[in-house]
């Protein structure tokens, strides 16, 4: 019997066996044992490989808290685990099996379109991120990988829109991703005072802290003459 239970074990491929077990320890407490989702994740079953990876590669998964927005932490998995669950997971998906193509080389000026015309609203034009509503920030992809970016895209995790390639072709993501290389360069400069570049959110706060300040000086002065 013993032997019975032991052969049975041997003969499950080590791989599968280590992606089923970091399935079941790490993620089904949340997305369930047969990935249907519950009160505490969704349903898995039509989910995207690239959406997977994502998840899985910015540290968003596995969450911490559930139903908040997840924030970009060091991935808690390999780079072999990551793709292990991504192909565990994917084998009962129906979603999307393949991750994005990406190339290099492609075009700046024709990217910088690209960006500005569907990223740069929530994301800011630096790609620094930016607050778009209470608790969803758009974050910053100073630190994104291409193929994350490229993930993000196709996938459009949290409220970000999924771009499909009908809205951005591949030529075009290629440049996308030749334009966000160069913000994360270091290159793009939005003229003016740019307050250290600290970023949106902060020079906002500062915008505003400046503007009362001025308010506050002009109703007392208005106080004074009368
Ligand atoms: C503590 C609960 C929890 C754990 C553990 C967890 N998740 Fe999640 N997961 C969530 C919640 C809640 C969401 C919904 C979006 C959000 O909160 O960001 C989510 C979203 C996702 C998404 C996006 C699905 C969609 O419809 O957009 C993927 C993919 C995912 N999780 C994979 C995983 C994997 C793989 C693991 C294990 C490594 C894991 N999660 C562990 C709670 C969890
Ligand atoms: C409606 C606002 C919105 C638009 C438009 C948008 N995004 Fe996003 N984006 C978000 C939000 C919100 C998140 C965070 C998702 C999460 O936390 O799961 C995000 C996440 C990302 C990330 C992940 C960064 C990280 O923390 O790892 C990248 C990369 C990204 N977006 C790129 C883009 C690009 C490129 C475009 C244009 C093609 C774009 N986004 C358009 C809202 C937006």
């Amino acid at each position: 019997m013993i032997a019975f239970v032991l052969a049975a074990a041997l003969s499950v491929p080590a791989k599968a066996g280590d992606a089923a077990a970091l399935y079941q320890t790490r993620c089904s407490s949340c997305h369930g044992l047969n990935m249907q989702g519950g009160p505490q994740g969704p349903s898995l079953i039509n989910a995207d490989a690239a959406d997977l990876d994502f998840m899985l590669q910015t540290g968003r998964m596995p969450a911490e808290r559930t139903w908040e927005q997840e924030v970009r932490k060091p991935p808690s998995f390999t780079h072999t685990q990551i793709s292990e669950l991504v192909a565990y997971v994917m084998k009962k998906s129906s979603g999307d099996q393949s991750l994005p193509a990406i190339h290099s080389g492609g075009d700046l000026g024709s990217g910088r379109i690209v960006y500005a015309e569907n990223c740069a609203q929530c994301h800011s034009a630096t790609g620094k991120g930016n607050n778009i509503a209470y608790r969803n920030v758009a974050p910053s992809m100073m630190d994104s990988t291409p193929l994350e970016v490229a993930e993000a895209v196709r996938s459009g995790p949290d409220v970000m829109p999924k771009f499909g390639p009908r809205v951005i072709d591949q030529k075009h993501l290629d440049d996308l991703l030749a334009y966000v290389r160069w913000l994360q360069a270091g290159k793009y400069n939005a003229g003016g005072f740019s307050l250290s570049n600290w970023g949106p959110i902060s020079e906002g706060f500062i915008a505003w802290v400046a503007g009362i300040a001025l308010l506050v000086f002009l109703a007392r002065r208005i106080g004074t003459t009368d």
